[in-house]
Formats: structure tokens, C-alpha cells, sequence
């Protein structure tokens, strides 16, 4: 990297940022690194087990700037991003190439709008998705860092649908397939051992996993209580190991859930895990009940079958050519599918196209064309 490179600067905040953001590091290292990298990790999320553990893992170097913004509302929290990235972007002499935003959190539409209002470039690492739903604080953080971003990456086909519905220029959009795909595939052998079932007394198929999180399932007591019912006759099938995502152990507390749910041994409450741990037990589950984005792709792209409670998705390719099933809060219709896959009668899934390991690739390369410089 030489210092006469153009800056180029690489945001993280949130859980789900971190393993799009290692295949782009090591895309650019791959490149002869043709910019000086900043990596900007915004702290919104800040627990070890939430932010640490995948920069270890996935081989992401230090951020070169921590903004430490934390937890907060959703105004307290963007703008606490926004206004640290400004003054970062302004501190940089000469002003850097551009930003590369990842995924559809907070810290994704703080730093975009930061940037194009100083009038850096920003550039779109997983645009277009739409779950058209705007009760989803991603919804809304998707629809306002497209309409500002300069270079629109898109992992599936109906993302690049969705911008040229939006009116995006057809010029910005690039439909380059998933970076985090990109990631599994290169930690898949790792993740086999640090994930083994066998850690739990389980065997490969032998088990589910679940993963909750999203306000809709779990801020409102009467709904949070309908699922953890739901999970408990789940359980009745096959034990279920459901690593718990800070908000979703706040809320079991603070209802008084938790006992219930752990109650029989059934249901195996476990702290959030780090990306290969998680990943290994999701590659050898025979279920994975969730209402994550990223693992509607990673249980598509390993053929496990995938009950999704949520009545949306922003990655409708999971439906059609994956292995996600929507059920909302039919939990009656979950028990259906899960009987399916006891039968072994659920969908197997197919390939998606783009979803090959070399995404974060093709972006590298678009990026110097556009960005490298003369
Ligand atoms: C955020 C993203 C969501 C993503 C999820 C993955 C937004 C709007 N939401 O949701 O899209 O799927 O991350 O995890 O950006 N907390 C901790 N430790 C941490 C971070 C958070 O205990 O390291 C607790 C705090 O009580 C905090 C709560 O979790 O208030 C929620 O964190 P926040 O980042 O606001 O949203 P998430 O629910 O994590």
C-alpha cells in the first residue's frame, strides 16, 4: 500500500457488518491493496462476543478508528454515527476515495449520509434488498443509503429489480452476488471443527438451532411468550441449542420468560457464539428456526432447511430457490414444516447464482476502476 494510494474507507457497526467487511479486506490485500484502507468501526455494537470475536476470527485487522457510539435510540444512535464519521471524513487531507457501506444497520445509513453530505462517494455493499416493510428500522436504513449512494452492489437479482423500480441509475447498480457467501465458504472448513454438535453431546442432524432477535418477535411480551411456546413444543421433536442475542436475553428477563423456556431441557439457552462456532452448528443442524437475514442465505447456501419468522424477507431468492420458508407467527404452520423436515419431505434447495465465493472480488475491481484514480 503505497501512501501516495487514494484513501478508501470501510465502515463497521453491527454484528452482521463484520463478515461482510473481512472478504472486502482481503479482496483488497489480494489486489496489491490499490487504496490506503481506514477501517472504521462505529461501535454499535460493543460486547466481545458481539464485535471482538469476528475480528479475531475472520482475520480482520484492528479498525484504524473507533468511534464507540454504543447503544441508543435510533436518533441518538444515528446521529451519534453521523456526527463521528463527519468529523473523521474531515480530518482526512486529501479527502478520501470514497466509503463503502455493508448490510442495512444503523451505522450503515449514519455513514452513508455523513458522506454524501461532505460529498465523498459512497458505495452500497448489499443494496437493493427490500423486505417491504417499513416497520423494520432496516427497511428504512436500506431505502435512505441507496437513494444516496453512488455505487449500488447488489447480491440477488431482485435487488437490482427493486433500484430500477426506485428510479436508481442503471449505471450504479452492479449485480456482483454475496459477499458474506464469500466468507462462509472460506470459514466453512474452520467453522466444521469449532462448531461440532458433538461439544454438546449432540450429532450432526440430530439437532436444531434457533436465532431471534428482531424487535417484532421479541420486544412485546404477548408475542415474545407465543414463541417461547411455540419453541417448547418444538423442542419436543429434536433439542434445540438458541445462542441469545442481547436484546432478545433482556426482553426473556425482563417478562420473566426465560426459566419457562429453558425449563425441561429442551431448549439450550447459549450465549451469542462466534461466527465459525455458529456457523459450524448451523452447517450440521437438521432445522434452523430464525428471523435473521443472513441466515435465510447461509441455510440456503447449505441446503439446511430454514423456518423463518418473519411475515417478510428482503432476500425473497431464499423463498424461491433457498431453503426459507416465511411462517410470521403461524406457529401452527412452523409445526407443519417441521414435521416436513422430520419427514424429510422439505424443500432441498438450489443453487444461486453469484453466490460463489468471489463477490467481494468483483467489488475490488469495480472499485478501482472507479475509484483507483487515473
Ligand atoms: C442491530 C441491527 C439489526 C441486526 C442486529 C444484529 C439496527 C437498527 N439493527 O440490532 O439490523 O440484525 O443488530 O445483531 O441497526 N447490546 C448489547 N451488546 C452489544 C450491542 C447491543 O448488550 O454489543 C444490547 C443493548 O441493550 C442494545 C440492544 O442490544 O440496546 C440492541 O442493540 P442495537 O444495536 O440497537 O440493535 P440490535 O437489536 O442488535
Amino acid at each position: 500500500m503505497s501512501d501516495a494510494a487514494p484513501a478508501l474507507v470501510l465502515v463497521a457497526g453491527a454484528r452482521p457488518n463484520f463478515m461482510k467487511i473481512a472478504p472486502l479486506v482481503r479482496a483488497l490485500r489480494a489486489a496489491g491493496d490499490p487504496f490506503r484502507r481506514v477501517l472504521v468501526h462505529t461501535g454499535q455494537h460493543y460486547d466481545a462476543g458481539m464485535s471482538a470475536v469476528f475480528f479475531e476470527e475472520l482475520g480482520i485487522p484492528e479498525p484504524d478508528v473507533h468511534l464507540g457510539v454504543g447503544s441508543g435510540g435510533h436518533g441518538a444512535q444515528t446521529g451519534r454515527v453521523m456526527e463521528a464519521v463527519e468529523a473523521r471524513l474531515l480530518a482526512m487531507d486529501p479527502a478520501p476515495a470514497g466509503v463503502v457501506v455493508v448490510g442495512d444497520v444503523n451505522s450503515t445509513m449514519a455513514a452513508a449520509l455523513a458522506a454524501v453530505k461532505l460529498g465523498v462517494p459512497v458505495a452500497h455493499v448489499e443494496a437493493g434488498l427490500r423486505s417491504f416493510d417499513r416497520t423494520m428500522p432496516e427497511e428504512i436504513n436500506r431505502i435512505v443509503t441507496d437513494a444516496v449512494a453512488d455505487l449500488l452492489y447488489v447480491t440477488e437479482r431482485s435487488g437490482e429489480e427493486n433500484l430500477l423500480r426506485e428510479g436508481a441509475d442503471p449505471a450504479k447498480v452492479r449485480l456482483v452476488g454475496d459477499v458474506m457467501i464469500d466468507t462462509l465458504i472460506h470459514e466453512l472448513p474452520a467453522a466444521r471443527a469449532a462448531g461440532d454438535p458433538a461439544r454438546h453431546g449432540l450429532s450432526p442432524g440430530g439437532y436444531g438451532v434457533v436465532t431471534l432477535h428482531r424487535p417484532s418477535n421479541v420486544d412485546g411480551e404477548e408475542r415474545l411468550r407465543a414463541v417461547v411456546e411455540f419453541l417448547r413444543r418444538a423442542s419436543g421433536r429434536l433439542p434445540l441449542l438458541f445462542p441469545v442475542h442481547p436484546r432478545t436475553g433482556e426482553r426473556l428477563e425482563r417478562f420473566g420468560l426465560r426459566e419457562r423456556l429453558a425449563e425441561g431441557g429442551g431448549v439450550r439457552l447459549l450465549p451469542p457464539l462466534g461466527y465459525r462456532e455458529n456457523l459450524g452448528l448451523v452447517a450440521s443442524a437438521k432445522v434452523v428456526i430464525t428471523d435473521s437475514g443472513g441466515l435465510q442465505e447461509e441455510t440456503s447456501f447449505l441446503r439446511v432447511p430454514c423456518i423463518t419468522m418473519r411475515d417478510t424477507t428482503e432476500r425473497p431468492i431464499t423463498v424461491e430457490r433457498g431453503t426459507s420458508t416465511l411462517v410470521g407467527s403461524d406457529h401452527a404452520r412452523a409445526e407443519g414444516l417441521l414435521d416436513a423436515v422430520m419427514a424429510g419431505s422439505y424443500k432441498a434447495g438450489g443453487e444461486i447464482p453469484g453466490w460463489d465465493g468471489r463477490a467481494a472480488g468483483r467489488i475490488v475491481e469495480d472499485l478501482v476502476r472507479e475509484w483507483g484514480g487515473p
